[in-house]
């Protein structure tokens, strides 16, 4: 059975919803699931914009195969031929032998290398700036590289006003019958979602995201719809996503606010996290988010680093190291390129505690543009009562930066 909705006028949404998918890209959690977006457009001739992911190819071959309606596949139009995307081109040309794939040079390299039998049928190589016209469309191609993939472009259909906006402005997150931005509540069910998607999916690209929101900017007055391949289409409110992108690609906090991240074996370091919050919240700091690394997967924890403007670190020291967990962290945070945030750091140990040492190195040496405030507060095995004063200045510390940075 098909299940389609249309964008507007000839163009359609094809792609299909995954509940299945426990860890995508085998590796971040999406209790939530995720969609994968494609799009068909029946203009003179029928063009179909990206393929999905093969575990759900057949709903995508009833989907075009209804809309098509006997009539045939004239155009694929491959945007980011990751296999998420394009893992169901074979199957497509199978299908529709006599379709002719648009894509960029990069794009067809890498389906050769993937082993998706594309010679033989016939294939444009696209570059920036090149318009191709359907009938009453014309699209032109935009590249994005690095957006999540060297080869990806976007697609700007100038008759409808259409972004096809590959990776770019996709979310975490199955759509369930939904497709357009305002038919979710985005800022309370999908933002943290579609932060956590950005920041480990694409978070190391900053300066790349950057360049496309520049070519975005220059048509902006003529997007109307921002067709991402994953999660919601856009429609309106373009100002408040391309804001949230602004701040996420040049690594700018969302919010004045504190994530406290703690790695405690036997609770002591946890309880010393819990008083710092208890602390703050008396001097008025509230906007606070407290998580233990060894129980919450890294990808949240990133995306939460990506929102605030101050982090806690607190760890224990493990075999003269940062608790592995916790270093893990700072390694995904290196790895994506996170800067530009103030820490904290609550160190602990019992005999020989290096924790705190080791994570202002690592905040030093291995990442770009941190601050660390002064005032650590170190724990011999456990918080005692004589070290009110150090909590107080560490809080105070952390207040006094959040107030006047
Ligand atoms: C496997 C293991 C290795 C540890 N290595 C060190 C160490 O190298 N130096 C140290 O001072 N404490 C070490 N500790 C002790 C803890 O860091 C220390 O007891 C800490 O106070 C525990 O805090 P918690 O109650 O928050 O878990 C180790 C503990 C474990 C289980
Ligand atoms: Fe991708
Ligand atoms: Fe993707």
């Amino acid at each position: 059975m098909h299940c389609v909705r249309n964008v507007t006028e000839d163009l359609y949404w094809v792609g299909a919803n995954d509940h299945r998918l426990a860890l995508f890209e085998n590796i971040h959690p999406i209790p939530r699931g995720v969609s994968y977006n494609a799009y068909l457009l029946l203009d003179e001739q029928t063009v179909l914009f990206d393929t999905i992911d093969w575990s759900e190819c057949r709903q995508l071959l009833e989907n075009v195969q209804f809309l098509l309606n006997g009539r045939d596949l004239d155009v694929l139009v491959i945007n980011h031929m990751e296999p998420d995307h394009g893992a169901s081109i074979e199957e497509i040309l199978l299908r529709w032998p006599k379709v002719k794939i648009i894509s960029t040079p990069k794009s067809f390299m890498l389906m050769r290398q993937f082993g998706f039998h594309v010679d033989g049928h016939e294939l444009l190589e696209v570059q920036e700036g090149d318009q191709v016209t359907f009938g009453k469309h014309t699209v032109t191609f935009i590249n994005a590289p690095m957006v999540h993939w060297p080869e990806a472009m976007v697609t700007f259909d100038l008759t409808n006003g259409a972004l096809f906006s590959a990776d770019a402005f996709g979310s975490f997150i199955a759509l369930d019958g939904k497709l357009f931005n305002d038919e979710v509540q985005f800022d309370r069910d999908w933002i943290d979602e579609a932060r956590r998607y950005y920041t480990n999916i694409v978070g190391k690209y900053g300066p790349h995201v950057q360049k496309l929101l520049g070519k975005a900017a220059g048509i902006l007055d003529q997007i109307k719809y921002i067709c991402p391949l994953h999660g919601p289409v856009w429609r309106s409110d373009f100002g408040y996503l391309i804001d949230k992108y602004q701040h996420w690609s040049s690594y700018e906090p969302e919010d004045k606010a504190v994530m406290i991240a703690y790695a405690s074996m036997y609770g002591n370091t946890e309880a010393a996290a819990q008083a710092l919050a208890a602390k703050l919240a008396e001097r008025g700091v509230t906007n606070t988010v407290l998580y233990d690394v060894s129980n919450t997967h890294v990808s949240y924890l990133i995306s939460e680093t990506f929102r605030v403007s101050h982090v806690v670190l607190a760890s224990v020291t493990y075999n003269l190291g940062i608790y592995p967990v916790m270093k893990n962290y700072l390694e995904d945070m290196k790895a994506l390129n996170l800067h530009n945030r103030t820490f904290a750091l609550v160190e602990n140990g019992s005999w020989a505690c290096r924790s705190g040492d080791l994570m202002q190195k690592f905040l030093d040496e291995e990442l770009k543009c941190m601050t660390v405030l002064n005032e650590r507060l170190s724990l011999s095995s456990a918080l005692r009562e004589d070290q009110d004063d150090e909590l107080n200045a560490l809080a105070d510390a952390i207040t006094d930066d959040l107030k006047n940075n």
